[in-house]
């Protein structure tokens, strides 16, 4: 099949290169030169585990091409996929001006039948709204339908995810475009839900709003945990065990970030309101995830005392491992907030060059982060800092005092290290871990 993907990001490029490594053949369109520059010579404007590797070979058996002329990938392709950003506007609502401007241009250059595939996370009815433009264009016999085709992609693991999704979901109205689906993913060894777009829509939102709120609520059991000195990952392990709740998603920790949770449970909070409905757990949710940072910032602070002159080592400014994304990270916060405490702020990410930050300095490594420091935060699950040396990372600081947003350290391997060396270890919803008070002082 022949199949123009608008939008070179996370969705638009992971769909694109996976779609051509099935043997369709696709065109990748963005309007920034720049991505599309750097694409055609093999290179990803993004980092996202193996798909370089596929890149390289969609681009040797000349399966994949990229450009930024929307009137040639509208005309040489037969189904066009929709995956544009759809970022938050200053009332939690969704900008869904990229996609306007997509519809427009297949509207000015549509010149034979197409299906129109919406993988963009749009609010619901926005399909529809598509479908009711592009009839009113006079493209009523040229385009098949509109279909909300939403993705479930993890960032770190999103060729894995669309290679194997747990479920495909498909809101449609033609019987056309079913078959033309079904024929689009017959290779894939997932069940495909059909319904109808409305649906579609809201379960791309119900299913972000539902992982979210399993979060928050683990974080929010973690302070309780705090307050009763249980132990939130023995917790979540007791709970997870139910399969009716599951084990996934019950990682307490600093909260989530990125560009979807904290976007879309806002825009579901709008879409509800908008409709003059109500959705106080997804309210909820968003509420302990926003206090989340400061809360173990609170945390941090009722171990230093003050900030003033301190050195600060971060470990880790992206918003979860196996990406290089720090949209909605944690990071950005308790960097924030510690300098305008006095703090000098050191940071260390195995895939960040560049802040947004500058007064963050930037490290090449765990131990130049830490050298010096009066306390290190853990702020990322990257898989090196679960194998740190912890004796020898506190041997080179100032002060003992390890601070752990992702609970990566077991508290029984910690207390045995207290006992032998000078060691705080504050973490989330688990005991404080210390090897006496007066390790614990920080020099003033
Ligand atoms: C999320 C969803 O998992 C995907 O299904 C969805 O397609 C995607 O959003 C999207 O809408 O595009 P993603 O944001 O890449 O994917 O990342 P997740 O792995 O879901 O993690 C989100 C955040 O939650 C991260 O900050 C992570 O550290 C945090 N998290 C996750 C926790 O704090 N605890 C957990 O138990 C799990």
């Amino acid at each position: 099949m022949r199949i123009g993907v608008f939008g070179c990001g996370y969705v638009g490029l992971v769909s694109g290169v996976c779609f051509a490594h099935m043997n369709h053949q696709v065109i990748c369109a963005d309007v920034s030169a720049e991505k599309i520059a750097t694409l055609k010579t093999g290179g990803l404007p993004i980092w996202e585990q193996g798909l370089q590797e596929l890149l390289e070979d969609v681009i040797d058996r000349g399966k994949i091409s990229f450009t930024t002329d929307m009137a040639h990938t509208i005309q040489n392709s037969d189904i066009l996929l929709i995956a544009v950003g759809t970022p938050s506007l200053p009332d939690g609502t969704a900008n869904l001006s990229y996609v306007w401007s997509v519809v427009e241009a297949i509207a000015e250059y549509t010149d034979h039948h197409k299906l129109i595939v919406v993988k963009s996370t749009v609010p619901v009815g926005t399909s529809d709204a598509i479908k009711t433009y592009l009839d009113e264009y006079g493209l009523k016999d040229k385009i098949i339908d509109v279909v909300h085709n939403p993705e479930f992609l993890r960032q770190g693991n999103a060729v894995h995810d669309f290679l194997h999704p747990d479920r495909i979901v498909i809101g449609y109205e033609q019987d056309e475009s079913r078959r033309i689906m079904n024929e689009l993913y017959e290779e894939f060894p997932s069940p495909i839900q059909f319904c109808n777009r409305k649906s579609a829509e809201l379960i791309k939102y119900a299913a972000n709003g539902f992982l979210a709120m399993k979060i928050s609520y683990i974080n929010m059991l973690a302070r309780l945990s705090d307050q009763l000195g249980a132990d939130i990952e023995q917790v979540a392990r007791g709970i997870g065990g139910d399969r009716r709740i599951g084990p996934s998603f019950l990682k307490a920790g600093i909260g989530y970030g990125g560009s979807c949770f904290p976007k879309d449970t806002k825009a579901l909070i709008s879409l509800a309101r908008s409709v003059e409905s109500e959705l106080p757990l997804i309210e909820a949710t968003v509420d302990i995830n926003e206090t989340q940072p400061r809360y173990l910032f609170h945390k941090l602070e009722e171990q230093m005392q003050h900030f003033e002159g301190k050195q600060i080592a971060l470990l880790g400014l992206t918003y979860k491992a196996l990406t290089d994304d720090i949209r909605e990270a944690p990071s950005l916060e308790i960097s924030k907030r510690l300098m305008e405490k006095g703090a000098h702020v050191k940071a260390y990410d195995p895939l960040i060059r560049d802040y947004p930050i500058p007064e963050v300095s930037l490290q090449p490594d765990v131990i130049s982060c830490v050298t010096d420091s009066d306390a290190a935060i853990i702020l990322t699950d990257w898989e090196e800092f679960k194998r740190l040396d912890i004796p020898d990372l506190v041997a080179r600081m100032n002060n003992p005092l390890i601070v752990d947003g992702r609970n990566l350290f077991s508290p029984d391997q910690m207390r045995k290290w207290a006992e032998e060396i000078d060691l705080a270890y504050v973490s989330v919803g688990r005991p404080i871990i210390q090897s006496g008070l007066n390790s614990l002082t920080c020099s003033p």
